[in-house]
């Protein structure tokens, strides 16, 4: 692969800041190296600047216009990575996605194929300007771009975003209004006590099959409390009962072992909140067996 490397240090998406040195963390932890030891080409591209903007004042939501004005920015970017290579990008919080996904949606019309979302989080971020108790706006990307009601300030979208095309995986932090919203959508949604219950493996697989089926492109949008906090703890929403180093390992592997994945998100590092950088490295590790990082070649019973 040609791996291309985006930075996007967004930290408008809730209040609490330090998700802007994410990008930096995971040059540190050594993201690209881990990625050219595996084989792949990979740039660098830098960082992202969110578009200009006035920031103004909103009753409820926070940093709306610097929100939107890195979405605006962040689409643009995304497309023009797809052009280049499979673009990683290094976030920033979850609000960035809703550039990501719309560049991603972009090119995928352009490429006249299906673009499908996995959304590892242990949150559905499905919220809408309206709905969000909090105000913020990394609570919202899921509803933005599969076209729920209130986005005007934001940048349009070519479609909607089928319900069809995405799986939530890891959820145990979902608020009334999102609950009640999703349960009317297709949107395949994984709690935790469906991963304990069948395994991680099996509704992944279910996924990905549907990708496959059509020849998808498929967008991987990992947010770091999608982990437990006690193996992942730099990150502003914690919360208990996550998956562990071993299901966030097995999921990587799946999806590279699927061909599948055309894009990526790392999101919601918050290296102020590290431990000696040991979010950072996991989910660089992680990152590594999405693209091909391996124990063993399978099958590995041939003994
Ligand atoms: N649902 C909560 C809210 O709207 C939490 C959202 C957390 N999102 C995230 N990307 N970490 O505030
Ligand atoms: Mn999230
Ligand atoms: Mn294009
Ligand atoms: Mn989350």
């Amino acid at each position: 692969q040609n791996c291309i490397l985006v930075g996007a240090p967004m930290d408008s998406g809730k209040r609490s800041r330090g998700c802007l040195m994410g990008p930096d963390a995971y040059r540190t932890a050594g993201l690209a190296t881990a990625l050219t030891d595996l084989g792949h080409s990979v740039t660098d591209s830098g960082n992202v600047a969110p578009a200009p903007f006035t920031p103004g004042q909103h009753p409820k939501l926070y940093a709306l216009e610097e929100t939107v004005a890195w979405t605006q920015a962040l689409a643009d970017a995304a497309e023009a990575a797809f052009h280049e290579g499979l673009p990683i990008f290094m976030g920033g919080d979850h609000a960035l996605a809703s550039g990501t996904v719309l560049g991603a949606m972009r090119y995928a019309q352009a490429q006249n194929r299906p673009l499908f979302v996995l959304w590892l989080d242990a949150h559905s971020d499905f919220h809408t300007p309206e709905s969000t108790d909090s105000g913020n706006l990394h609570g919202t990307p899921l509803g933005y771009v599969t076209g729920r009601e209130g986005f005007d300030a934001f940048p349009n979208l070519p479609y909607a975003l089928p319900h069809d095309n995405i799986a939530i995986i890891g959820l145990r932090s979902v608020d009334a209004a999102e609950r009640a919203a999703l349960q009317k959508t297709t949107i395949q949604r994984v709690d935790m006590r469906e991963i304990d219950e069948t395994g991680i493996a099996t509704p992944l697989n279910a996924f990905l099959e549907k990708v496959a089926a059509v020849n998808g492109m498929l967008h991987v949008s990992l947010d770091v409390d999608f982990l437990d906090p006690s193996v992942a703890p730099a990150v502003g929403t914690t919360v208990p009962g996550g998956a562990t180093v071993r299901e966030g390992h097995l999921v990587m592997e799946m999806l590279h072992d699927s061909g599948l994945i055309t894009s990526m998100d790392l999101v919601e590092l918050n290296p102020f909140l590290d431990e000696r950088g040991r979010t950072a490295r996991l989910m660089v590790d992680l990152t590594a067996s999405a693209f091909g990082r391996r124990v063993f070649d399978r099958p590995t019973r041939a003994y």
